[in-house]
């Protein structure tokens, strides 16, 4: 009877440390987020635009660099030329929006900490999904980088100098599909204290 009644109680407590990690709205937030490929013709909010870009530079950054730059399009015939600059981006034809984040190589750290840019750039691209599911919005990541043709057609399309680096291209706009995210979660993916070691 005793051990039964743990067993319910272990049970219960699990049960709400669950939902307790569920209902915190950041992790919700994170856990919800998925690629969003097709959008209404509704343009996105100067405001929004601006709340996603704080989200971005919000990023952590190496040394605090910041070496990035952001450039938001929205004329039609630059996002029309950016699906067709890259594959991946065809989306951006009928999207409202795209934020081309950009490595600024007179930005970086020197030496063996100029690839840094990289991951820098890659934390303020997750913090811009992140900003655009919490907005309501939909956006996919779309990669460039390191495919220097690729990069070198969205630069020519917004006109950037050399020292610009495109990372991706984010394409965002208000949902016109409603896409379940994908479970993820593998625990063979995950090691304690030792490589292989699956418990702790
Ligand atoms: C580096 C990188 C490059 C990607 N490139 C593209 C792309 O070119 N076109 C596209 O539609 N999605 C692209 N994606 C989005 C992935 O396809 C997507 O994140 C993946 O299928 C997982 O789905 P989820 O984002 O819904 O969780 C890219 C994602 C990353 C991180």
């Amino acid at each position: 009877m005793k051990k039964m009644m743990i067993i319910c109680l272990l049970a219960v407590a699990s049960v709400l440390g669950v939902s307790a990690q569920s209902e915190n709205e950041a992790i919700k937030n994170i856990m919800a987020r998925t690629s969003v490929r097709k959008y209404t013709d509704q343009p996105v909010s100067k405001a929004d635009i601006e709340t996603m870009l704080r989200a971005g530079m919000a990023a952590p950054t190496a040394v605090n660099k910041q070496p990035w730059h952001f450039v938001v399009v929205t004329n039609r015939e630059q996002l029309n030329a950016l699906a067709t600059a890259n594959r991946g981006t065809g989306m951006a034809a009928k999207a409202p929006l795209a934020i081309i984040v950009c490595g600024d190589m007179q930005k970086t750290l020197s030496g063996v900490g100029q690839g840094f840019w990289v991951q820098d750039c890659s934390a303020a691209t997750e913090n811009i999904l992140l900003a655009a599911n919490a907005l309501g919005l939909g956006a996919v990541w779309t990669g460039l980088y390191p495919n220097e043709e690729r990069a070198k057609a969205v630069r020519d399309v917004v006109k950037a100098p050399e020292n610009i680096v495109p990372l991706c291209t984010i394409v965002i706009g208000h949902p016109a599909e409603n896409p379940a995210p994908k479970d993820k979660w593998k625990p063979e993916n995950v090691s304690y204290n030792n490589f292989g070691e699956k418990t702790e």
